[in-house]
């Protein structure tokens, strides 16, 4: 279904009342055939706050739809469009806006953290693989580094969204942050083979980064987040073979905090003052609705920094293409590891990204993106904020409500057996934490799913608060 803003708008010069005009615009959209029978409308809160009116406007312009035999609704399921012969059969959210596998097993919603929002394939995406296919077949082994012009494009990219300034000789392009993970700790624990390395991680955090650590022989040692990010006067606790720190400054996964600049600073004199590394994941910082994204630690600790990027939140996880800036020493040290490993980056790949970024349709994926989560965004916020507090409003693709670890495992279960997964923070947390509550993704579902799901979390919550 289009988005509802593109169907129903107020216009508040326009003679007819509110009500009215949002009843004419659902009418004129079912008549047509731009909302297909059975499809469910967004709730009557969700609309309201889309459209910025009050609830009792969309519910009055229902009610009059309702009479007239345009709409149905069903008890504890929403507002559907009827058939207009009459008949109905009960139905679940259209699927076809949203990756297949990604979000929905066996007939489930999932409102999933990492997957994304991704445009319909455009004519810049057939243009960039139209351009790969016109080269001739690339038989030489690529530079384990990454393409030079990549490189360069992606430099510009880095100074131009991000404030960091870097060039070429800096970037290693990888498939995504997790690989630029596994390089970077690979090449740093190179660097001294006599004792295991320990890698300081955000607790809770995001436990891929410490599943690979644990895969490349590094113990993980948990340092507490609070609602400013990782405590960084709790660094003094690491062990004296900590040889790097995993951070998400810009967006705290999961817990959304913003790493104060008081932190950041105090991160990198404890990085040089212990000779080791920060991890710097800014895996969703194109996503920011509140405010400008503070410059990152890269930028301020260029020589201490392996910053991480990856396409996987814009362009979509499926692709496998990111970037690490970091170091010389360490960019010379991750080379040899890849060319050790047969490790090369895909010469196709990489050109196609080029082709993407000089295309503008990065920044045109990127804006559009923007337009979507924005609004889920406020969505979210609007349904959830009664019962509790949120927080990562503003930014990326994913809202936590902090609760009562029980309180969360019960809205996690009921919300389950009507057909909804949402994550506890539990599952990112490894040690102990005051910080307990339920991850909402919106990222990978449709506008009516996320209705659907918010409805059935707000019920959930109810019941249980
Ligand atoms: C914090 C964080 N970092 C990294 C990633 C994954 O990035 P990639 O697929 O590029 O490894 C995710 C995906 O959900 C994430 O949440």
């Amino acid at each position: 279904m289009l988005p509802m803003s593109l169907i129903v708008s107020v216009d508040r010069t326009d003679p007819r009342t509110l009500p009215v005009q949002i009843a004419d615009g659902i009418r004129a959209a079912i008549d047509s055939a731009r909302i297909e029978p059975n499809t469910r409308l967004p709730s009557s809160r969700a609309l309201s706050v889309e459209l910025e009116v009050a609830r009792g406007v969309v519910e009055s312009a229902y009610d009059q739809l309702t009479a007239e035999g345009w709409l149905q609704p069903r008890a504890g399921s929403g507002t559907f469009v009827r058939r207009l012969s009459g008949v109905t059969t009960p139905t679940r959210p259209s699927t076809t806006s949203r990756t297949a596998g990604t979000t929905e097993t066996l007939g489930r919603l999932r409102l999933a953290t990492g997957t994304p929002w991704v445009p319909p394939s455009s004519a810049a995406w057939k243009r960039a693989w139209r351009d790969v296919s016109a080269v001739p077949q690339p038989q030489e082994y690529p530079d384990p580094r990454g393409d030079h012009r990549l490189r360069a494009a992606l430099a510009d990219l880095l100074g131009r969204a991000r404030g960091l300034h870097t060039s070429a000789e800096s970037i290693v392009v990888t498939t995504g942050s997790m690989h630029g993970m596994s390089l970077a700790l690979a090449a740093l624990s190179t660097e001294d083979g006599t004792s295991r390395p320990v890698l300081a991680h955000e607790n809770p955090g995001y436990r891929v980064a410490t599943t690979a650590a644990r895969r490349w022989g590094w113990s993980v040692f948990d340092v507490p987040v609070d609602l400013d990010g990782i405590v960084t006067e709790r660094l003094d606790m690491t062990p004296r073979t900590t040889r790097a720190v995993y951070v998400t400054p810009s967006h705290q996964y999961p817990t959304g905090g913003l790493l104060t600049v008081g932190r950041r600073r105090a991160l990198a004199s404890y990085a040089r003052s212990r000779d080791a590394m920060i991890i710097e994941d800014d895996y969703d910082s194109e996503f920011r609705y509140d405010v400008a994204p503070l410059p990152t630690i890269a930028e301020l600790a260029p020589d201490r920094t392996v910053y991480l990027g990856t396409v996987a939140k814009t362009l979509g996880g499926g692709i496998r293409l990111g970037w690490l800036v970091a170091p010389p020493d360490v960019v010379e040290l991750i080379a040899h590891v890849r060319t050790d490993l047969g490790d090369y980056p895909s010469t196709p790949v990489q050109h196609a990204m080029l082709s993407l970024l000089r295309d503008g349709e990065w920044d045109r994926t990127v804006r559009a993106a923007r337009r979507v989560y924005r609004q889920r965004d406020k969505l979210v916020a609007a349904a959830l904020a009664p019962f509790g507090e949120l927080r990562g409003v503003g930014a990326g693709m994913h809202t936590t409500l902090l609760l009562d670890a029980t309180v969360a495992v019960a809205v996690a279960e009921r919300a389950a057996a009507a057909g909804v997964d949402v994550d506890t923070l539990a599952k990112s947390t490894r040690a102990p934490s005051p910080m307990t509550g339920l991850i909402v993704g919106y990222g990978s579902v449709s506008d009516d799913e996320l209705a659907y799901g918010l409805d059935v979390l707000v019920d959930a919550l109810t019941s249980v608060s």
